[in-house]
């Protein structure tokens, strides 16, 4: 029986040839911008919208500094990183609005994974990027936005030089969404990533080649 063909099959059958791998490939109606000081106000209004994330940490908790007392406090010092070029993350737009993102960066830039003590006492060769937190702002879930944003954030890294990535991601059957911070397994699985080891009950360690474009 004829049946039409999808940009995943397409993606399916080229992955099926010896060798083949996908870095970073997806159909998406979404625009991935870097967060910077032009960006800065989108990403301000998505986090305010959404309550400053858990409360108020402003995506700076895997920063080393971690967070401070108060929403107000990380927001200053998500936006110092910011205008000093030391937080990265690939922002999705959806026209003027940014409805989430991938935050990336060099592990010292990013030291405070979940699972950090199980991750330290099996690794064996640091990466030279990981995939720190993912976020799609409620009313704009299970639509891909997650998914570009993590193939907008490998884009990136091939801009910065490439490289190994990491991801620490968790199964989502076995995870409720709200709490998937490093983003779901199949998300990263999809773009090429493999598994490595587990550092928790449900995380995994993936990782993958980006090459410099
Ligand atoms: C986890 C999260 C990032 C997923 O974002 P999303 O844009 O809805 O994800 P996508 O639509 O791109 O889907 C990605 C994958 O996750 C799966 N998924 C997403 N939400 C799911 C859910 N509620 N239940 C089961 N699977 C789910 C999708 O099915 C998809 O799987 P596939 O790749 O096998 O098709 C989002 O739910 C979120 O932001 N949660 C809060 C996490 C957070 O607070 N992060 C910041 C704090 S550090």
């Amino acid at each position: 029986m004829w049946a039409p063909v999808t940009w995943l099959d397409t993606v399916e059958a080229a992955l099926s040839e010896p060798g083949a791998r996908l870095v970073a490939m997806v159909d998406t109606p979404f625009e991935v911008r870097p967060l910077d000081e032009s960006t800065w106000p989108a990403f301000a209004a998505l986090v305010e919208a959404n309550n400053g994330i858990f409360g108020g940490c402003w995506c700076i908790g895997f920063h080393p500094e971690g967070t401070a007392g108060s929403a107000t406090a990380n927001r200053d010092r998500k936006l110092e990183r910011v205008r000093a070029g030391t937080t990265h993350a690939a922002l999705v737009f959806e026209g003027d609005a940014c409805v989430g993102w991938c935050q990336f960066g060099a592990p010292e830039e990013l030291p405070r994974i979940k699972n950090r003590v199980a991750y330290e006492k099996g690794m064996t060769d640091p990466p030279d990027w990981r995939i720190a937190c993912n976020y799609a702002g409620k009313g704009h879930r299970r639509q891909g936005v997650a998914t570009a944003g993590l193939s907008g954030a490998l884009d990136l890294i091939a801009g910065l030089g490439g490289g190994r990535v990491e991801g620490y991601p968790e199964d989502a059957a076995s995870v409720p969404a709200g709490f998937l911070f490093h983003g779901a397994l199949s998300t990263y699985e999809r773009l090429g990533f493999e598994r490595d080891r587990k550092i928790g009950k449900h995380r995994w360690v993936v990782s993958t080649r980006v090459d410099p474009t």
